[in-house]
């Protein structure tokens, strides 16, 4: 049996011996890349890279790279989806192109894996008005020794692939594994679509940038990137019919098996009674859940943390559709972690936030999940059919259940939600709320009180900077108040903020004050925005074109860039000393800091 430690050693020493420099995975969530939540392939942290810029390791790069797709978090269950997956990868930055990388495919998939070749197929890209048919990559495939019937010629939807709708991308070609049980068909062309033949490896020849404005330019250089689902790739070479089945999951469906005392969860990893659905789907959002607290992104209501809370909850309501009633996401999350941080340590050095952050949002989600169950029971029974959109957005509201929960639970009962009407309560909730807030900044201040109040919400933005200078790009607002005395702020982080880190929070803080930073008001498109990098939570409540306020110094450094109604300081030389008070706690996942600035 292959297990996935075997196949990514092979993997990582074949490209050696192929002087590619071994990269390490990076984290799941991209550093500048504010297009995407997560990194969802090999290639997705490498963009600058593939873009031009050189690489300190050199032109011939491979890793394993942590991968988390969420697009399709609602098939999970199913044999073959999964949010989390590892991803083989190796790229050539203008080095070598399609002939080496095409006989090195089949050298490991013939010589490496040993797989027959009578089991083989490959697709190229068939032409279209952007790019010629790919007979180059055709007649390679031909020359390593694939069988002409073996090659199909097929369309941009196979065989184009790019990061996103903008980004670097090109022509691919996918390689295919024969899963059925009889001899698989001579002819590829004609059997392509038969699911028996199973994906394996992507080589993607990547010569094009394609632009906001739909353009496809050509990159500085030709590029290969290429990915191989681990997962994936290990139950094909073992004769498997999923991914359940691998060692990559074994252990944690017999964990699952186990705390629900059913030991068939776990002997029968492709049931397919409901109970085998909710320990797959357990299984893997706990695994994606630990990976993403493993890069330290806490539960929350935004981004990253949304898509974690909204696994962990999922993953805890199939637990107790499957019996599970005591805590589950953190002995289910130790055999994660223990399967998993050989190759990713830093899954072991951030161990202790990664149970701290499940015991706290199990707790919390048990407790939310019976009172809003018991007042879902309730409403439903005036309900004929569908669920109107105010109820649901009251559900969400007042009880802290997601829409996609309420969804849920209303399909088990045979009811619909009406989600535009919901769309529109949670519209309509925020229309309210910004209108008072801003009511609350004009209404009856005196002139000074107003100076005073700008200059601390100046010093807030400094102060986020600050937090995620000091802290991490995990730091985000949560909240904010401001009255003429004082500034009161709140931002996610898992823990306390000890003293000498307030301090050198509060040094940047008074370095920008120090350094009379001109404030710049700058408009632009939202999109605009977050591909610079401006700091921001909860984008999507702000309209298409956005205020973002720069904090530049005359050296040109950037001490805050961030999305704000304003108003601000002109500049920062009037707000005297800032000073941190207090630090405590918040809410879960999230501190609070009172602040003040003092006048000399
Ligand atoms: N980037 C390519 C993919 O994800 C290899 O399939």
């Amino acid at each position: 049996m292959f297990t996935t430690d075997d196949l990514r050693k092979k993997w990582l020493e074949f490209y050696k011996s192929k002087a590619h420099s071994i990269i390490p995975s990076a984290g799941v969530i991209p550093d500048n890349d504010p297009t995407a939540l997560f990194h969802n392939s090999g290639m997705h942290p490498l963009v600058p890279y593939l873009m031009g810029e050189p690489h300190p390791l050199g032109k011939r790069l491979a890793n394993v790279q942590k991968c988390i797709r969420t697009g399709d978090i609602e098939e999970v269950g199913d044999a073959t989806h999964l949010t989390f997956f590892e991803m083989l990868g190796n790229w050539s930055l203008g080095d070598y192109f399609k002939e080496e990388q095409i006989a090195w495919s089949f050298e490991f998939l013939i010589e490496v894996l040993k797989l027959p070749l009578e089991k083989l197929a490959c697709s190229v890209f068939e032409g279209d008005k952007n790019s010629p048919r790919d007979e180059e990559a055709a007649t390679f495939w031909e020359k390593a020794g694939m069988p002409r019937e073996r090659i199909a010629y097929l369309n941009a939807n196979e065989n184009w692939w790019a990061k996103g709708e903008t980004g670097p991308c090109g022509p691919d070609s996918e390689m295919f594994y024969w899963t059925g049980d009889n001899p698989a068909p001579t002819n590829y062309q004609d059997t392509w679509k038969d699911p028996r033949w199973v994906e394996i490896w992507n080589d993607v020849f990547m010569q094009f940038n394609k632009t906001p404005d739909g353009i496809l330019e050509n990159l500085p250089t030709q590029n290969v990137d290429t990915g191989m689902g681990l997962e994936r790739t290990v139950a094909v070479l073992n004769g498997q019919q999923s991914v359940y089945e691998t060692d990559a999951f074994v252990p944690i469906l017999k964990k699952i098996a186990e705390l629900s005392n059913n030991p068939d969860l776990s002997t029968d990893p492709l049931g397919t009674t409901p109970s085998h659905y909710s320990a797959r789907i357990i299984a893997d959002h706990i695994r994606s859940g630990t990976v993403i607290l493993g890069d330290l992104v806490s539960p929350s209501n935004t981004d990253q943390g949304y898509i974690l809370r909204r696994l962990l909850r999922r993953a805890i309501r199939h637990g107790r559709k499957i019996g599970i009633n005591q805590d589950l996401c953190l002995p289910i999350s130790e055999v994660v972690i223990e399967k998993l941080s050989s190759h990713y340590p830093d899954l072991k050095k951030n161990r202790e936030f990664i149970f701290e952050a499940l015991t706290i949002e199990e707790r919390q989600f048990r407790q939310t999940l019976e009172k809003g169950e018991k007042q879902f029971e309730r409403v439903i029974q005036s309900c004929k059919g569908t669920i109107d959109g105010n109820i649901a957005f009251d559900l969400f509201q007042t009880y802290g259940f997601p829409l996609e929960m309420t969804v849920e639970l209303a399909e088990e009962k045979e009811l619909k939600v009406d989600e535009e009407g919901y769309k529109k309560a949670f519209e309509d909730h925020q229309a309210k709320s910004r209108a008072g807030s801003e009511k609350k900044f004009q209404g009856g201040l005196s002139r000074e009180n107003i100076e005073e109040e700008t200059a601390l919400h100046s010093a807030t933005h400094l102060l986020l900077a600050g937090l995620r200078d000091i802290l991490g790009n995990h730091v985000h607002q949560a909240g904010s108040n401001i009255t003429s005395e004082r500034l009161r702020f709140d931002f996610t982080h898992p823990e306390k903020v000890e003293r000498n880190l307030l301090d050198k929070v509060e040094a940047y803080v008074n370095k920008a004050i120090a350094a009379n930073v001109d404030v710049l008001l700058e408009e632009m498109p939202k999109e605009n925005a977050r591909a610079k990098g401006v700091e921001g939570s909860f984008w999507e409540k702000y309209p298409d074109i956005v205020k973002v306020y720069t904090f530049k110094d005359n050296t040109g450094k950037i001490w805050s860039s961030e999305l704000c109604g304003g108003p601000h300081v002109k500049n920062t030389n009037e707000m005297g000393q800032f000073k941190i008070k207090k630090e405590q706690a918040s809410s879960r996942g999230v501190r609070r800091i009172k602040a003040v600035l003092v006048k000399e």
